[in-house]
């Protein structure tokens, strides 16, 4: 067994739930709501040195995610770039919180979960599993759909909604 140090029931949970959330989706929301309910602090954080062109600009995707959270009192809204274990060290968080689909998403969470834990054993990757109703929705999908003019209304929240029909011809 790899030596980590003792976590007491009494230790503050802070939680880093990171991601492209390019945009957010219903999916992602449920995770944050049901997250911010087994810890004391989650702090959602958005990936800016990501190789892939966003959709949304990160302000963008800042502002729907809290305006989305507004009623989750112990959530906060963030951005990092470099090593995840290297963020949730300047943020003193001891957790990291990631969602599963489906099997698919579990090969890349395990590889990514064990490569963080080598690199800080310290910090530990919380899996929820996410919710049946919207296990089928992802980011990828969302920019597809929006790109070719659908409607993804029924899909994200609605300040994500809102900013598609600003910026996209869009239906719905
Ligand atoms: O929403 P995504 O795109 O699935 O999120 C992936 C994310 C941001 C969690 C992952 O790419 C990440 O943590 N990147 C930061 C760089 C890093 O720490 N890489 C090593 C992890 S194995």
């Amino acid at each position: 067994m790899s030596e980590t140090p003792e976590v007491s029931r009494s230790t503050r949970l802070v939680a880093i739930y990171p991601g492209s959330f390019d945009p957010l989706t219903n999916g992602h929301l449920d995770l944050i709501s049901r997250g911010s309910r087994l810890v004391d602090q989650l702090i959602v954080s958005i990936l800016t040195n990501t190789q892939k062109q966003p959709l949304f600009e990160l302000q963008e995707r800042m502002q729907t995610i809290r305006e989305a959270t507004a009623r989750l009192s112990n959530v906060e809204v963030d951005s990092f770039d470099g090593l995840l274990v290297d963020y949730t060290s300047r943020r003193r968080a001891n957790v990291i919180l990631r969602g599963i689909r489906a099997i698919s998403d579990y090969e890349t969470e395990l590889q990514m979960a064990l490569m963080n834990r080598r690199m800080k054993p310290e910090t530990e990757t919380i899996f929820l599993m996410a919710a049946e109703e919207y296990s089928f929705i992802s980011s990828r999908m969302i920019r597809e759909i929006i790109t070719l003019g659908g409607d993804v209304s029924p899909f994200v929240p609605e300040a994500v909604a809102n900013r598609v029909r600003a910026k996209f011809s869009q239906k719905g």
